[in-house]
């Protein structure tokens, strides 16, 4: 009884796109050929790692934004920090490792890199059963000169395309990138940059496409309006599907959650978690990949007589500097931050991280798309610049007697 009623998806968005990648990964690495031990064994870690921060990061997103439909790609963030950390040196390079939750002791930077290498290289495998495309690129500064060896990285390791930018033109490099995302997203991501600093000198980007069929399609023809029950007192209609079928399925009695995977075509899987009602804050925190492990080696096959599942088409935008500086990745967004493994000087900081995805899902399947952006600028610029652009104080003081003439607030210079 309690499985059919409905409630919020909060959680949803980040498990199907959170875990369709990890999942996808981890049964990559059980394939034996061609495969030497030492790098099955870095794809686990990195795998866990992974997971790990996915995790912490859906909790700070789903914390500033409450009763809101939470959706981002944690791989696509991932791999954006990682390959910046290739440019990273001292504690801004360890803050960043540490916050994508490495263990430094177990794993070494060179191992971190080669397992995004890897990683890179099974998600772009041709399939035919899955589109998948996931890579990055950097927009360089005309006049920025980038040492060999980052952009050899880059390009080597984090299969970086890299373009010539002017950002002189902000706008014309903001249209440059957006456009860029725009194209490898199939269209669904339009603008992952809404403003760029005109003193940026850099910017990497990662993007990652996903499309994906259902093994068992659900049947448009018996898909009807019902309600979903958005919170105790707020009911809105959605579009409900629902099949009969036999797949693997969990009820957790501990956390207060059942489970159900749906199958795609290509073997990945999509996992969804129906908290009991008013467990969903319970269910968050403890959401850690033990968890994961826990529900993943529990979830047995059985008739379900109906899946009611709502298609829904979600997206999120955010700026992802203050989460990471919860996350404990401080630094790089200060004047003490320590990027000499670009240009071989101390003399960047990152001053954005935007993250935009979209999530479909429908009959037919799934279709998502991520991309995460990384702006960084000088850490002094030789223009000076200024901006009252938001509240200010003015005292008009006169010099002779430095009599304040004048004291006041411009909290909004449109009103009189
Ligand atoms: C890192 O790994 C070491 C050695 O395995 C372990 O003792 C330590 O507790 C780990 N640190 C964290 C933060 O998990
Ligand atoms: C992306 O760019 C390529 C090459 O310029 C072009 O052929 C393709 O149609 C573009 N795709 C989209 C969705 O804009
Ligand atoms: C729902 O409505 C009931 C009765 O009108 C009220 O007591 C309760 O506080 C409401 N709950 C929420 C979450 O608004
Ligand atoms: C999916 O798994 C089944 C059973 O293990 C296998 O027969 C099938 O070839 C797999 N499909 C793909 C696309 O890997």
């Amino acid at each position: 009884m309690r499985a059919e009623k409905v409630s919020p998806l909060l959680a949803l968005g980040l498990l199907v796109a959170g875990l369709c990648s990890s999942v996808h990964c981890l049964q990559e690495n059980v394939t034996p050929e061609g495969q030497h031990k030492g790098t099955a064994v870095d794809d686990h870690a990195l795998a866990s790692s992974n997971t790990d921060f996915a995790f912490s990061l859906y909790k700070q997103l789903a914390l500033k934004n409450p009763n809101k439909n939470v959706i981002f790609s944690p791989l696509s963030v991932s791999i954006a920090l990682g390959f910046l950390s290739l440019g990273a040196r001292g504690s801004t390079l360890t803050e960043i490792l540490e916050g994508l939750k490495f263990n430094l002791t177990e794993i070494q930077e060179t191992e971190i890199h080669q397992g995004f290498q890897h990683l890179l290289q099974t998600l772009n495998r041709p399939s035919n059963q899955l589109q998948l495309s996931v890579g990055n690129a950097m927009f360089v500064q005309d006049q920025l000169k980038l040492l060999d060896k980052f952009r050899e990285d880059a390009h080597v390791l984090y299969s970086s395309e890299a373009f010539s930018t002017n950002f002189g033109d902000p706008e014309a490099a903001r249209s440059l990138i957006n456009d860029y995302v725009k194209n490898k997203t199939q269209g669904k991501i339009e603008e992952l940059f809404k403003v760029l600093s005109p003193e940026t000198v850099l910017v990497l980007v990662n993007y990652i496409y996903f499309k994906a069929r259902w093994q068992i399609p659900f049947d448009p023809k018996c898909t009807q309006q019902a309600e979903f029950h958005v919170s105790e007192n707020e009911t809105v209609q959605v579009s409900m599907m629902n099949i009969a079928l036999v797949i693997p399925y969990f009820r957790d009695e501990e956390l207060g959650c059942t489970l159900v995977e749906l199958t795609y075509t290509s073997n990945d899987s999509a996992l969804f978690i129906l908290p009991d009602e008013g467990k969903m804050q319970d269910l968050e925190a403890k959401l850690i990949p033990e968890t994961l492990t826990r529900w993943r080696n529990s979830l047995q096959p059985r008739l379900i007589h109906t899946l009611y599942l709502p298609k829904f088409s979600i997206s999120s935008d955010y700026n992802l500097e203050d989460t990471l500086s919860e996350l404990s990745i401080q630094k790089v967004f200060t004047s003490e931050a320590d990027l000499s493994g670009i240009t071989g000087v101390k003399n960047l900081k990152v001053s954005q991280v935007v993250h935009s995805a979209v999530l479909d899902v429908d009959e037919e399947g799934t279709e998502g798309a991520a991309a995460t952006g990384v702006e960084i600028i000088p850490l002094s610029s030789l223009t000076t610049i200024v901006r009252f652009n938001r509240p200010f104080l003015i005292a008009a003081i006169l010099k002779d007697t430095q009599s304040i003439i004048f004291l006041g607030k411009v909290t909004n210079p449109t009103q009189a």
